[in-house]
């Protein structure tokens, strides 16, 4: 069994946490759905979030973990892969042989990291000091204005756009990287994965992008 210091137990633990972030972002993106429907149900299932102790001490840390290990990784495989390869796309002819998402997967993955520094300096760190910096009581009601209030700004929207199109990008070729790095090839198979991976990578990203067009429109 190939171990995390081989080159395939890398690129099979860099599949295996893709595959943990693409159903975190399922889930992430219904919750923020129902912010557009519903204020009460949206302040319900935050607080529901923030406040369980399963998802806070258990789920949380795990998907903290599952994202950092999975840019800390990209970077390693990046730089491997450069270093393995001495005369620099020989074998490359740019988009002949392979899709520009394919061959910047660590542009988009780094605009991603941005993004989510600039994410949790806007939800997480005042979550986080609210509860337990400031140690505030519990206010069932607050969720779906904190989240209206941050789309007041229309460079947020432009910002957070940007970078949902460029996971738009990252999710076109990594969907079906991260299947084809834990073995799941098959005549039959690959072509569902690669067009449910197309789907999805549309999908998930628009349906982020409506949630913040909406907040700043009914400002
Ligand atoms: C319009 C789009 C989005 C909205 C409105 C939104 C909203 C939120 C909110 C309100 C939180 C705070 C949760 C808490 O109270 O702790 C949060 C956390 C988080 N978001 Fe988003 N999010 C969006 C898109 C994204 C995307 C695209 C990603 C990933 C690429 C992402 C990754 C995360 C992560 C990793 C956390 C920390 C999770 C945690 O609290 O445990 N978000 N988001």
């Amino acid at each position: 069994m190939a171990g995390i210091t081989s080159s395939i137990g890398r690129k099979y633990a860099m599949a295996l946490s893709a595959m943990f972030l693409l159903i975190f972002l399922v889930m992430h993106l219904s919750t923020n759905m129902i912010s557009i429907f519903s204020e009460d149900a949206f302040n319900t299932a935050s607080h529901f979030m923030g406040y369980n102790p399963a998802v806070q001490f258990l789920m949380q840390p795990i998907l903290i973990f599952a994202v950092v290990f999975h840019f800390v990784m990209g970077f390693v495989l990046e730089i491997r892969n450069n270093n393995a390869r001495p005369v620099k796309y020989a074998m490359n002819q740019g988009s002949a042989n392979s899709t520009w998402m394919s061959r910047n997967m660590i542009i988009s993955g780094a605009v991603i990291l941005a993004f989510i520094a600039l994410h949790f300096y806007d939800f997480w760190i005042p979550e986080i000091s609210y509860k337990y910096i400031q140690g505030n009581n519990p206010d069932e009601l607050r969720y779906w204005e904190e989240l209206h209030h941050k789309f007041h700004d229309v460079w947020r929207v432009v910002l957070y756009v940007i970078a949902f199109v460029l996971l738009g990008l990252h999710l076109a070729h990594g969907f079906q990287s991260s299947f084809q790095s834990v073995g799941a090839r098959h005549p039959k198979y690959t072509p569902f994965i690669k067009a449910f991976g197309n789907w999805y990578s549309i999908i998930i990203p628009l349906g982020f992008i409506i949630i913040a067009i909406y907040h700043f429109v009914t400002q």
